[in-house]
Protein backbone atom coordinates (compact mmCIF):
# COMPACT_ATOMS: atom_id res chain seq x y z
CA UNK A 1 0.00 0.00 0.00
CA UNK A 2 1.23 3.37 -0.71
CA UNK A 3 1.85 5.68 2.66
CA UNK A 4 0.14 8.35 3.80
CA UNK A 5 3.72 9.46 4.59
CA UNK A 6 5.65 12.93 3.41
CA UNK A 7 8.84 13.38 3.51
CA UNK A 8 10.86 11.48 1.72
CA UNK A 9 11.42 10.56 -1.91
CA UNK A 10 9.57 7.75 -3.45
CA UNK A 11 10.03 1.59 -0.76
CA UNK A 12 26.12 -13.07 24.63
CA UNK A 13 29.31 -12.84 23.01
CA UNK A 14 32.59 -13.15 21.10
CA UNK A 15 33.47 -13.59 18.08
CA UNK A 16 34.77 -16.06 16.72
CA UNK A 17 37.74 -17.28 18.18
CA UNK A 18 36.06 -20.02 20.06
CA UNK A 19 35.58 -22.10 17.31
CA UNK A 20 36.95 -24.03 15.36
CA UNK A 21 36.61 -24.94 11.34
CA UNK A 22 36.67 -28.49 12.43
CA UNK A 23 33.62 -27.73 13.98
CA UNK A 24 32.48 -26.04 11.09
CA UNK A 25 33.58 -28.65 9.10
CA UNK A 26 31.61 -31.03 11.05
CA UNK A 27 28.72 -29.26 11.56
CA UNK A 28 28.63 -30.55 15.38
CA UNK A 29 29.35 -27.21 16.87
CA UNK A 30 26.25 -24.44 17.65
CA UNK A 31 28.37 -21.79 16.14
CA UNK A 32 26.59 -19.02 17.42
CA UNK A 33 28.55 -17.04 20.13
CA UNK A 34 27.65 -13.98 22.91
CA UNK A 35 30.41 -12.08 24.04
CA UNK A 36 32.80 -8.95 23.15
CA UNK A 37 35.16 -9.43 19.71
CA UNK A 38 38.48 -9.59 20.55
CA UNK A 39 39.86 -6.12 21.46
CA UNK A 40 42.48 -6.40 18.77
CA UNK A 41 39.54 -7.24 16.17
CA UNK A 42 38.64 -3.46 17.13
CA UNK A 43 39.15 -0.97 14.48
CA UNK A 44 38.39 2.87 14.64
CA UNK A 45 36.72 5.69 13.17
CA UNK A 46 37.32 6.13 9.54
CA UNK A 47 39.55 9.28 9.07
CA UNK A 48 38.81 9.78 5.43
CA UNK A 49 42.07 9.70 4.60
CA UNK A 50 44.09 7.81 1.96
CA UNK A 51 47.23 5.73 3.34
CA UNK A 52 50.25 6.56 0.98
CA UNK A 53 50.99 3.17 0.74
CA UNK A 54 47.49 1.72 -0.29
CA UNK A 55 48.39 2.68 -4.20
CA UNK A 56 50.04 -0.42 -5.68
CA UNK A 57 52.46 0.25 -8.41
CA UNK A 58 51.85 -0.31 -10.85
CA UNK A 59 49.91 -3.60 -10.59
CA UNK A 60 48.98 -4.75 -6.30
CA UNK A 61 51.47 -7.17 -5.21
CA UNK A 62 48.77 -9.99 -5.11
CA UNK A 63 50.71 -12.44 -3.19
CA UNK A 64 48.81 -15.53 -3.44
CA UNK A 65 46.69 -17.51 -6.22
CA UNK A 66 38.96 -14.11 -2.52
CA UNK A 67 16.19 -16.94 -3.13
CA UNK A 68 14.61 -15.03 -3.78
CA UNK A 69 13.76 -13.74 -6.86
CA UNK A 70 13.49 -9.70 -7.67
CA UNK A 71 9.95 -8.97 -6.95
CA UNK A 72 7.34 -8.80 -9.06
CA UNK A 73 7.78 -12.35 -9.57
CA UNK A 74 8.36 -13.37 -6.17
CA UNK A 75 6.60 -15.96 -5.29
CA UNK A 76 4.38 -17.01 -1.75
CA UNK A 77 1.63 -13.62 -0.88
CA UNK A 78 1.89 -12.69 -4.47
CA UNK A 79 -1.32 -12.26 -4.28
CA UNK A 80 -1.86 -10.00 -1.23
CA UNK A 81 0.43 -7.79 -3.23
CA UNK A 82 -1.23 -4.53 -4.58
CA UNK A 83 0.43 -2.68 -7.11
CA UNK A 84 1.24 0.36 -6.49
CA UNK A 85 0.88 3.71 -9.36
CA UNK A 86 3.22 3.56 -11.83
CA UNK A 87 5.38 6.56 -11.87
CA UNK A 88 6.98 7.89 -15.10
CA UNK A 89 10.21 6.16 -15.96
CA UNK A 90 12.88 7.85 -17.67
CA UNK A 91 14.06 4.78 -19.67
CA UNK A 92 16.71 3.62 -17.47
CA UNK A 93 19.17 5.56 -19.67
CA UNK A 94 19.51 8.94 -17.52
CA UNK A 95 22.87 10.39 -16.02
CA UNK A 96 21.44 13.07 -14.57
CA UNK A 97 21.36 12.92 -10.66
CA UNK A 98 18.34 13.68 -8.54
CA UNK A 99 19.26 16.81 -6.49
CA UNK A 100 15.71 17.70 -4.53
CA UNK A 101 15.85 17.79 -0.84
CA UNK A 102 12.19 17.69 -1.11
CA UNK A 103 11.23 13.78 -0.10
CA UNK A 104 8.23 12.24 -1.06
CA UNK A 105 6.65 8.74 -1.18
CA UNK A 106 8.21 7.81 -4.67
CA UNK A 107 5.48 4.61 -5.10
CA UNK A 108 2.67 7.89 -4.93
CA UNK A 109 2.99 9.23 -8.19
CA UNK A 110 -0.49 11.25 -7.47
CA UNK A 111 2.36 13.27 -4.87
CA UNK A 112 5.07 13.99 -6.64
CA UNK A 113 6.02 16.25 -9.81
CA UNK A 114 6.93 13.95 -12.33
CA UNK A 115 10.42 15.96 -13.22
CA UNK A 116 11.13 14.72 -9.15
CA UNK A 117 10.05 11.48 -9.57
CA UNK A 118 12.27 10.74 -12.83
CA UNK A 119 15.11 12.64 -11.09
CA UNK A 120 14.77 10.60 -8.49
CA UNK A 121 14.09 7.39 -10.18
CA UNK A 122 16.92 8.13 -12.43
CA UNK A 123 20.67 6.41 -12.67
CA UNK A 124 24.19 6.79 -13.32
CA UNK A 125 26.60 4.81 -15.23
CA UNK A 126 30.22 4.31 -14.85
CA UNK A 127 32.50 2.25 -16.31
CA UNK A 128 29.14 -0.14 -17.67
CA UNK A 129 27.88 -0.01 -14.01
CA UNK A 130 25.20 1.57 -13.04
CA UNK A 131 24.72 3.89 -9.64
CA UNK A 132 22.62 5.70 -8.07
CA UNK A 133 21.81 8.92 -9.06
CA UNK A 134 19.91 10.56 -6.39
CA UNK A 135 22.89 11.73 -3.53
CA UNK A 136 25.31 10.53 -6.41
CA UNK A 137 28.27 9.02 -5.18
CA UNK A 138 27.14 8.56 -1.73
CA UNK A 139 27.21 4.51 -2.01
CA UNK A 140 30.39 3.30 -3.35
CA UNK A 141 28.63 0.59 -4.61
CA UNK A 142 26.30 -0.47 -8.11
CA UNK A 143 22.67 -0.60 -7.78
CA UNK A 144 22.29 -2.92 -11.17
CA UNK A 145 20.89 -6.18 -11.74
CA UNK A 146 23.96 -8.04 -10.94
CA UNK A 147 24.13 -5.76 -7.58
CA UNK A 148 20.38 -6.56 -7.10
CA UNK A 149 20.56 -10.32 -7.30
CA UNK A 150 23.46 -10.34 -4.96
CA UNK A 151 21.64 -8.59 -2.69
CA UNK A 152 18.70 -11.66 -2.54
CA UNK A 153 21.46 -14.12 -2.93
CA UNK A 154 23.41 -12.73 0.68
CA UNK A 155 19.42 -12.47 2.13
CA UNK A 156 18.68 -16.13 1.47
CA UNK A 157 22.49 -16.74 2.91
CA UNK A 158 22.10 -14.89 5.88
CA UNK A 159 18.80 -16.32 6.38
CA UNK A 160 20.32 -19.84 6.34
CA UNK A 161 23.28 -18.56 8.82
CA UNK A 162 20.76 -17.34 11.20
CA UNK A 163 18.87 -20.85 11.03
CA UNK A 164 15.87 -19.05 9.11
CA UNK A 165 15.32 -16.44 11.59
CA UNK A 166 14.63 -12.67 10.35
CA UNK A 167 15.73 -10.86 13.31
CA UNK A 168 16.99 -11.40 17.02
CA UNK A 169 16.10 -8.51 18.99
CA UNK A 170 12.70 -9.66 21.27
CA UNK A 171 10.82 -6.98 19.46
CA UNK A 172 8.61 -10.07 18.53
CA UNK A 173 5.42 -9.23 20.91
CA UNK A 174 5.82 -5.80 19.40
CA UNK A 175 5.74 -6.87 15.88
CA UNK A 176 2.45 -8.90 16.08
CA UNK A 177 0.27 -6.43 18.17
CA UNK A 178 1.34 -3.89 15.35
CA UNK A 179 4.35 -1.45 15.57
CA UNK A 180 6.35 0.80 13.55
CA UNK A 181 9.71 -1.15 11.98
CA UNK A 182 11.82 1.34 10.04
CA UNK A 183 14.95 -0.47 7.70
CA UNK A 184 17.78 1.46 6.86
CA UNK A 185 20.05 0.65 3.47
CA UNK A 186 16.65 -1.56 2.27
CA UNK A 187 17.65 -2.77 -1.14
CA UNK A 188 15.98 -4.60 -2.99
CA UNK A 189 13.92 -4.58 0.19
CA UNK A 190 13.74 -8.49 0.31
CA UNK A 191 13.91 -8.21 4.35
CA UNK A 192 11.00 -5.98 4.50
CA UNK A 193 9.03 -7.44 2.27
CA UNK A 194 9.07 -11.06 3.97
CA UNK A 195 8.97 -9.02 7.36
CA UNK A 196 5.63 -7.29 5.89
CA UNK A 197 4.08 -10.48 5.18
CA UNK A 198 5.01 -12.28 8.37
CA UNK A 199 3.52 -9.28 10.44
CA UNK A 200 1.28 -7.85 8.89
CA UNK A 201 -0.25 -5.80 11.93
CA UNK A 202 2.79 -3.79 12.05
CA UNK A 203 3.85 -1.55 9.20
CA UNK A 204 7.45 -1.47 7.83
CA UNK A 205 9.17 1.30 5.95
CA UNK A 206 12.03 0.67 3.66
CA UNK A 207 14.54 3.54 2.95
CA UNK A 208 17.36 3.48 0.34
CA UNK A 209 19.18 5.76 -1.98
CA UNK A 210 18.45 3.61 -4.63
CA UNK A 211 14.61 3.02 -6.35
CA UNK A 212 15.61 -0.42 -6.75
CA UNK A 213 12.61 -1.79 -4.64
CA UNK A 214 9.45 -3.71 -6.04
CA UNK A 215 5.80 -2.09 -6.82
CA UNK A 216 3.84 -5.03 -6.18
CA UNK A 217 4.33 -5.74 -2.29
CA UNK A 218 2.48 -6.09 1.06
CA UNK A 219 0.36 -3.46 1.92
CA UNK A 220 1.74 -2.30 5.37
CA UNK A 221 5.33 -2.11 3.34
CA UNK A 222 6.38 1.36 2.35
CA UNK A 223 9.38 2.41 -0.12
CA UNK A 224 11.35 5.53 0.03
CA UNK A 225 14.03 7.07 -1.76
CA UNK A 226 16.25 8.86 1.31
CA UNK A 227 19.81 9.50 2.39
CA UNK A 228 19.27 7.81 5.90
CA UNK A 229 22.17 9.99 7.11
CA UNK A 230 20.50 13.09 6.73
CA UNK A 231 17.95 14.45 9.22
CA UNK A 232 14.55 12.42 9.53
CA UNK A 233 11.43 13.67 8.85
CA UNK A 234 9.39 11.06 11.17
CA UNK A 235 8.38 11.95 14.82
CA UNK A 236 10.71 11.13 17.81
CA UNK A 237 9.95 8.24 19.61
CA UNK A 238 8.17 6.45 16.80
CA UNK A 239 9.34 3.27 16.02
CA UNK A 240 9.26 -0.20 18.44
CA UNK A 241 12.56 -1.53 16.18
CA UNK A 242 14.94 -0.59 13.19
CA UNK A 243 17.44 -2.48 11.35
CA UNK A 244 20.13 -2.04 9.68
CA UNK A 245 21.84 -5.10 7.78
CA UNK A 246 24.79 -5.39 5.08
CA UNK A 247 25.04 -1.37 5.23
CA UNK A 248 26.62 -0.39 8.45
CA UNK A 249 30.19 -0.39 6.26
CA UNK A 250 28.66 3.06 4.33
CA UNK A 251 27.55 4.91 6.92
CA UNK A 252 29.84 7.83 7.44
CA UNK A 253 29.18 9.64 10.67
CA UNK A 254 28.06 6.57 12.70
CA UNK A 255 27.88 8.66 15.86
CA UNK A 256 25.31 10.94 14.35
CA UNK A 257 23.06 8.02 13.19
CA UNK A 258 23.10 6.29 16.11
CA UNK A 259 22.22 9.47 17.65
CA UNK A 260 19.24 10.28 14.67
CA UNK A 261 18.21 6.14 15.43
CA UNK A 262 18.11 6.71 19.03
CA UNK A 263 16.15 9.84 19.30
CA UNK A 264 13.25 8.16 16.86
CA UNK A 265 12.82 4.67 18.71
CA UNK A 266 10.03 4.79 20.84
CA UNK A 267 11.64 4.41 24.89
CA UNK A 268 12.19 0.35 25.09
CA UNK A 269 12.49 0.32 21.23
CA UNK A 270 15.34 -2.07 20.00
CA UNK A 271 17.86 -1.30 17.39
CA UNK A 272 19.71 -4.45 15.25
CA UNK A 273 22.95 -4.56 13.07
CA UNK A 274 23.56 -7.58 11.19
CA UNK A 275 27.21 -7.08 9.40
CA UNK A 276 29.90 -9.44 8.51
CA UNK A 277 33.70 -8.12 9.99
CA UNK A 278 35.33 -8.60 6.61
CA UNK A 279 38.59 -10.00 7.29
CA UNK A 280 38.79 -13.50 6.31
CA UNK A 281 39.15 -15.61 9.00
CA UNK A 282 40.57 -19.57 9.21
CA UNK A 283 40.93 -21.85 12.31
CA UNK A 284 42.96 -24.81 10.62
CA UNK A 285 46.06 -23.11 9.64
CA UNK A 286 44.88 -23.75 5.68
CA UNK A 287 45.27 -20.31 5.40
CA UNK A 288 47.82 -18.11 7.89
CA UNK A 289 49.27 -14.96 7.85
CA UNK A 290 52.14 -15.79 5.95
CA UNK A 291 50.01 -17.60 3.40
CA UNK A 292 50.44 -16.22 -0.13
CA UNK A 293 46.06 -14.96 -0.79
CA UNK A 294 45.06 -12.70 -2.64
CA UNK A 295 41.76 -12.65 -1.49
CA UNK A 296 42.68 -11.25 1.99
CA UNK A 297 44.80 -9.19 0.11
CA UNK A 298 41.67 -7.59 -2.09
CA UNK A 299 39.98 -7.04 1.25
CA UNK A 300 42.68 -5.29 3.02
CA UNK A 301 42.84 -2.98 0.33
CA UNK A 302 38.92 -2.42 -0.35
CA UNK A 303 38.96 -1.57 3.40
CA UNK A 304 40.99 1.03 2.29
CA UNK A 305 39.50 2.22 -0.49
CA UNK A 306 36.39 2.65 1.65
CA UNK A 307 37.99 4.60 4.41
CA UNK A 308 39.21 7.15 1.78
CA UNK A 309 35.93 7.14 0.25
CA UNK A 310 34.70 7.90 4.11
CA UNK A 311 33.36 5.02 5.88
CA UNK A 312 34.83 2.17 7.80
CA UNK A 313 34.15 -1.32 5.78
CA UNK A 314 34.67 -3.16 9.57
CA UNK A 315 32.58 -0.51 11.69
CA UNK A 316 30.80 -3.67 13.13
CA UNK A 317 33.85 -4.26 14.92
CA UNK A 318 33.24 -0.56 17.27
CA UNK A 319 29.36 -0.85 17.00
CA UNK A 320 29.31 -2.27 20.35
CA UNK A 321 31.18 0.34 22.08
CA UNK A 322 29.18 3.15 19.83
CA UNK A 323 26.28 1.88 21.00
CA UNK A 324 27.05 2.01 24.74
CA UNK A 325 27.90 5.81 24.11
CA UNK A 326 24.93 6.74 22.61
CA UNK A 327 22.80 6.02 25.44
CA UNK A 328 21.71 2.48 24.66
CA UNK A 329 21.34 -0.14 26.93
CA UNK A 330 21.22 -4.14 27.31
CA UNK A 331 23.60 -4.68 24.43
CA UNK A 332 23.72 -7.95 22.73
CA UNK A 333 25.71 -9.94 20.60
CA UNK A 334 25.74 -12.90 18.67
CA UNK A 335 28.17 -14.26 15.87
CA UNK A 336 28.01 -16.60 13.38
CA UNK A 337 30.72 -18.20 10.99
CA UNK A 338 29.61 -17.11 7.62
CA UNK A 339 32.02 -19.65 4.74
CA UNK A 340 33.14 -18.38 1.54
CA UNK A 341 32.94 -21.37 -0.34
CA UNK A 342 31.63 -24.99 -0.56
CA UNK A 343 34.73 -26.04 2.33
CA UNK A 344 32.19 -26.79 5.38
CA UNK A 345 31.20 -30.60 5.77
CA UNK A 346 28.31 -29.15 7.67
CA UNK A 347 25.30 -29.09 4.34
CA UNK A 348 23.77 -25.16 5.63
CA UNK A 349 27.26 -24.45 5.93
CA UNK A 350 28.28 -25.62 2.94
CA UNK A 351 25.37 -23.64 1.19
CA UNK A 352 26.22 -20.58 2.84
CA UNK A 353 29.42 -20.64 1.78
CA UNK A 354 28.41 -21.56 -2.00
CA UNK A 355 25.84 -18.37 -1.95
CA UNK A 356 28.91 -16.55 -0.14
CA UNK A 357 31.07 -16.91 -2.95
CA UNK A 358 29.08 -16.78 -5.58
CA UNK A 359 27.79 -13.53 -4.51
CA UNK A 360 31.76 -12.66 -3.87
CA UNK A 361 32.84 -13.79 -7.57
CA UNK A 362 29.75 -11.52 -9.25
CA UNK A 363 30.88 -8.58 -7.13
CA UNK A 364 34.25 -8.39 -7.38
CA UNK A 365 34.02 -5.61 -10.34
CA UNK A 366 31.41 -3.36 -8.31
CA UNK A 367 32.92 -3.94 -5.17
CA UNK A 368 36.38 -2.55 -6.66
CA UNK A 369 35.31 0.41 -9.54
CA UNK A 370 34.71 3.37 -7.04
CA UNK A 371 36.94 1.92 -3.90
CA UNK A 372 39.93 1.13 -6.18
CA UNK A 373 39.71 3.80 -8.54
CA UNK A 374 37.92 6.67 -7.28
CA UNK A 375 39.51 5.95 -3.49
CA UNK A 376 43.19 4.86 -4.29
CA UNK A 377 43.57 5.84 -7.80
CA UNK A 378 43.61 2.34 -9.17
CA UNK A 379 43.71 2.02 -12.91
CA UNK A 380 40.80 0.41 -14.68
CA UNK A 381 44.17 -2.31 -15.77
CA UNK A 382 45.42 -2.59 -12.48
CA UNK A 383 41.99 -3.21 -10.97
CA UNK A 384 41.32 -5.91 -13.80
CA UNK A 385 44.83 -7.71 -13.35
CA UNK A 386 44.86 -7.80 -9.80
CA UNK A 387 41.07 -9.71 -10.09
CA UNK A 388 42.64 -12.31 -11.93
CA UNK A 389 44.41 -13.88 -8.83
CA UNK A 390 42.01 -12.83 -7.08
CA UNK A 391 39.25 -14.83 -8.29
CA UNK A 392 41.74 -17.97 -8.32
CA UNK A 393 42.05 -17.47 -4.89
CA UNK A 394 37.74 -17.14 -3.67
CA UNK A 395 37.36 -20.66 -5.93
CA UNK A 396 40.20 -22.09 -4.23
CA UNK A 397 38.65 -24.21 -1.70
CA UNK A 398 42.05 -25.29 -0.10
CA UNK A 399 41.23 -22.32 1.99
CA UNK A 400 39.10 -22.90 4.72
CA UNK A 401 38.19 -18.89 5.36
CA UNK A 402 35.50 -17.50 6.47
CA UNK A 403 34.08 -13.86 7.81
CA UNK A 404 32.65 -13.54 11.47
CA UNK A 405 28.99 -12.19 10.90
CA UNK A 406 27.63 -10.41 13.83
CA UNK A 407 24.31 -9.41 15.30
CA UNK A 408 24.21 -6.97 17.39
CA UNK A 409 21.21 -5.29 18.90
CA UNK A 410 20.54 -2.91 21.83
CA UNK A 411 17.45 -1.21 23.83
CA UNK A 412 16.78 3.06 24.17
CA UNK A 413 15.93 2.85 27.86
CA UNK A 414 12.80 3.12 28.62
CA UNK A 415 12.05 6.24 30.63
C1 LIG B 1 24.47 -4.12 0.55
S1 LIG B 1 22.92 -3.30 0.39
C2 LIG B 1 21.98 -4.11 1.70
C3 LIG B 1 20.51 -4.17 1.38
C4 LIG B 1 19.63 -4.75 2.48
N1 LIG B 1 19.83 -4.10 3.78
C5 LIG B 1 19.81 -6.24 2.63
O1 LIG B 1 20.41 -6.68 3.64
O2 LIG B 1 19.36 -6.97 1.75
C6 LIG B 1 23.24 -1.71 1.15
C7 LIG B 1 22.14 -0.70 0.78
O3 LIG B 1 22.29 0.45 1.62
C8 LIG B 1 21.93 1.59 0.85
N2 LIG B 1 22.51 2.78 1.50
C9 LIG B 1 23.82 2.99 1.81
N3 LIG B 1 23.97 4.21 2.39
C10 LIG B 1 22.72 4.77 2.44
C11 LIG B 1 22.22 6.01 2.93
N4 LIG B 1 23.02 6.93 3.46
N5 LIG B 1 20.89 6.23 2.82
C12 LIG B 1 20.06 5.31 2.28
N6 LIG B 1 20.48 4.12 1.80
C13 LIG B 1 21.79 3.85 1.88
C14 LIG B 1 22.52 1.29 -0.52
O4 LIG B 1 21.91 2.06 -1.51
C15 LIG B 1 22.25 -0.21 -0.66
O5 LIG B 1 21.06 -0.48 -1.32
Amino acid sequence: MVSERCGRSSSSSSSSSSFSAENLASGSAEEDQTADPPQAERSTMATGTTPADAVPSPVPSASGSASSPSAPGRPGSFISYITTEEVPDDGGASSSGGSSRDRKDYNNASRNPPSMTSSIRAHVYDGGLRYHAFRDGKYAFPNDEIEQNRDDMKHTMTRKLCHDRLFYAPVEDALRKGGQCLDLGTGTGIWVIEMGDAYPATSFTGIDLSPIQPNYVPENVHFFIDDFEEEWVDPEDKFDYIHVRHTLHSVRDRGALLGRIFKHLKPGGYVEFQEMHYVPHCDDGSMTPETPYAFRDFMSYLEQGMRALGSDLNAITSLRAELAASGFEDIQQVTHKCPIGVWPRDKRLRLCGHFMRTATMDGLRGLSRRPFGTGLRWTQLQIEMFLVDVRKAVMDSRFHVYFPFHVIYARKPSG
